[in-house]
């Protein structure tokens, strides 16, 4: 079977789906790999390294999808609105295209390519369970950026982050606050540790307490009910807007204090509660820096806009909406391996095999024989679950 790596089209983007390193792996499982002229560069990953991995450059795009029988990308469908659905047009029905595709939110993208009869796989549906950790994409994006998130704050901050004694006197550290501690939290804490910050955390699931102390930070208690917080599967459930207010309430004194607000608080396919209002931000010290990585899901924080820096009352609020890819050279490298673990997990004497049977394939696969199948998918859309015959 061929195996096509795209040059990536979403404007911006800098990562490519398969690093040099996972070529050998899928040779051996009976691939041959196919990649578009450039299409690592951007991450650092020149052709002539894929080359001395045996793998064959391609100059022409259409070429290189037209072969295809299962294409790798960092974004398709959905998560590339603009220039995704170009490549339809090129690929023959049954293709595998593997990538992120935004299925819960881009409903028409994600219709245009149950129409071009491909077989689309959302990266984003990987379940979180400890079979499938090796192929989590979104968790390993979001470490990534919980780290890069810290270092723009810091290199924001008119301040430096550690406590110092010096002879012309004593700089107490910075105070930083990060707001959901899942996977970008946890690891924006941990980073902030290391630069010598005081960091507090919280998250609206109290089983996340002993990690963020573990880490050296502290947890922030709120006086709210947090019994009914968390779904079976460990995400946060989704709260009123009365709960919602009532944190912010609680939170005010803590962000107000804070020289540094990361938010990441999120849930699953709904919009970013908004958890620090303008009047928080108003109390706040000239000079601090909030960076809501929740800017692409609506903001954690009401003043962000997404992709962009926004100064009120000498604060700065930054919505970056892509750090991923400000990391291409190691987000694509993890990228890879999650990808290729999927692909990997599929294959069976050389062929792509899709069992619905097996969770992971149930949970990922979007679309098929022209139908959207995923019924998480069909059900944030309000579709019935099963699809007509
Ligand atoms: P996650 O699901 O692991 O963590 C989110 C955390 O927020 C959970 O621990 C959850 O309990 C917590 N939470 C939910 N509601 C809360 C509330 N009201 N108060 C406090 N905590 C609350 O998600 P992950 O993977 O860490 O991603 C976090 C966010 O970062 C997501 O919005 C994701 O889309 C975003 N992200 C942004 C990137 C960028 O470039 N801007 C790149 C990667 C991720």
């Amino acid at each position: 079977m061929i195996v096509a790596i795209p040059k990536e089209t979403f404007v911006g983007e800098c990562r490519v789906a398969l690093t040099p390193s996972r070529i050998g792996s899928l040779i051996k499982a009976g691939f041959e790999i196919r990649i578009e002229a450039g299409a690592g560069v951007a991450a650092g990953f020149a052709d002539a390294v894929y080359q001395q991995r045996q793998a064959v450059i391609v100059a022409d795009r259409g070429s290189l999808l037209s072969a295809a029988d299962v294409v790798l990308q960092v974004r398709t469908a959905g998560a590339n609105p603009e220039f995704g659905h170009k490549d339809l047009a090129f690929m023959k029905p049954g293709a595998v295209i593997i990538g992120l595709a935004e299925p819960l939110m881009q409903r028409s993208a994600i219709e245009a390519f149950a129409g071009g009869k491909v077989v689309l796989l959302a990266m984003e549906l990987i379940p979180r369970i400890s079979r499938a950790q090796s192929m989590d994409a979104l968790s390993s994006m979001a470490s990534l950026s919980g780290y890069k998130a810290v270092l723009m704050a810091v290199n924001e901050l008119p301040r430096i982050c550690p406590m110092m004694m010096t002879a012309a006197g004593t700089i107490t550290p910075a105070k930083v606050l990060v707001i959901g501690a899942g996977v970008a939290g946890l690891q924006a804490v941990a980073t902030a540790r290391r630069l010598g910050a005081a960091v507090s955390a919280y998250d609206v699931r109290p089983a996340v307490k002993e990690q963020i102390l573990s880490l050296g930070a502290k947890f922030v208690e709120l006086p709210l009910e947090t019994k009914d917080s968390q779904t079976a599967g460990g995400y946060a459930k989704e709260q009123s807007a009365e709960q919602q207010h009532r944190q912010s309430e609680l939170m005010a004194s803590v962000v107000r204090e804070s020289d540094v607000v990361i938010s990441t608080a999120a849930i699953p396919g709904k919009k970013a509660p908004v958890l620090v209002t303008a009047e928080m931000v108003g109390n706040m010290k000239a000079g601090a820096v909030i960076v809501d990585l929740a800017a692409g899901s609506g903001g954690n924080c009401e003043l962000t806009k997404p992709g962009q820096t926004v100064e009120v009352g000498g604060v700065r609020i930054m919505g970056p909406v892509n750090l991923p890819s400000t990391l291409a050279y190691h987000a694509s490298e993890l990228y890879s391996n999650n990808v290729s673990n999927l692909l990997l997990h599929l294959t069976k004497a050389g062929q792509v095999v899709l069992d619905d049977k097996d969770q992971i394939t149930h949970d990922v696969l979007v679309t098929r024989d022209g139908q959207v199948v995923n019924a998480g998918v069909r059900a944030a859309w309000g579709l019935p679950s099963s699809t007509p015959s």
